[in-house]
């Protein structure tokens, strides 16, 4: 099963990601994530990327669709992946349609996280994620046991780069710009499964698994 996970910063694609991952044994393949671990290492894509993630702005196209390509074709890939974070404007998503056609695989469902900006705000500026395992949390929302550290790994908890009020909220704008369009893309494809995404963590993986069998 081929899943796109779609839906604005903070509607908790990655949190669902995490849990989906043991309910399907598929992976997730979040570009957010490819790239920040190339900026940690400092790679020349780690370079190039950081200077748009740091203005909440779109890393270029051509970068990510080779990433998504290589990363689609690795073993792990056989039976299914998540893509989480990818496709985000319109000739990604063509791409995406391209390199799945070469490779005789299609999506199978896009699930559409629907959160309004007010609740969006709140979740980004409260996130900590694990810098060990990359587990995700909320000072309010889904607090760790003990402040700062990770209850499934020990590992420090620390407040992403873009996740202040300004980047925030040119990544909600850039959200409507460029990525909003992909709902009608795949609504004309019959793909989309729109998911109320306000209601407690458990309750919204529920949804997604009743669309998804
Ligand atoms: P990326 O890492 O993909 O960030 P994003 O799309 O902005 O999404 P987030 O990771 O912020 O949100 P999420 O939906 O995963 O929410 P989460 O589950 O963590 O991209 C970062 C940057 O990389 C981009 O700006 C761009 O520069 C670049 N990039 C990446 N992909 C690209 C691409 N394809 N093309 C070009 N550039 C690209 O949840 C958020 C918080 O809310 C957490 O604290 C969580 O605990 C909490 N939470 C989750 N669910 C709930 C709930 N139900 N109730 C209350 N709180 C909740
Ligand atoms: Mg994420
Ligand atoms: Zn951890």
């Amino acid at each position: 099963m081929n899943i796109i996970l779609l839906g604005p910063p903070g509607a908790g694609k990655g949190t669902q990601a995490k849990m989906l991952i043991d309910e399907y044994q598929i992976p997730q393949i979040s570009t957010g994530d490819i790239l920040r671990a190339a900026v940690k290492e400092g790679t020349p894509l780690g370079k190039e990327a950081k200077s748009y993630m740091d203005k909440g702005e779109l890393v270029p196209d051509s970068v990510v669709i080779g990433i998504v390509e290589e990363r689609i074709q690795e073993s792990d890939c056989a039976k299914g992946y998540m893509l989480d974070g990818f496709p985000r404007t319109v000739p990604q998503a063509e791409a995406l349609d391209e390199m799945l056609s070469k490779l005789s695989a299609q999506i199978d469902h896009v699930v559409s996280i629907e959160v309004a900006n007010e609740e969006l705000i709140k979740r980004l500026t409260g996130r900590r994620t694990c810098r060990e395992c990359g587990a995700g949390y909320h000072v309010m929302f889904d607090p760790p046991k003990a402040e700062g550290v990770c209850d499934k790994c020990g590992g420090e908890l620390y407040q992403r780069d873009d996740d202040n009020e300004e980047t925030v909220s040119s990544r909600l704008n850039v959200y409507e710009a460029q990525t909003l369009p992909l709902i009608d893309y795949y609504k004309v494809k019959g793909k989309i499964r729109p998911i109320d995404g306000v209601g407690e963590i458990k309750e919204i993986f529920g949804r997604i698994t009743t669309v998804l069998s």
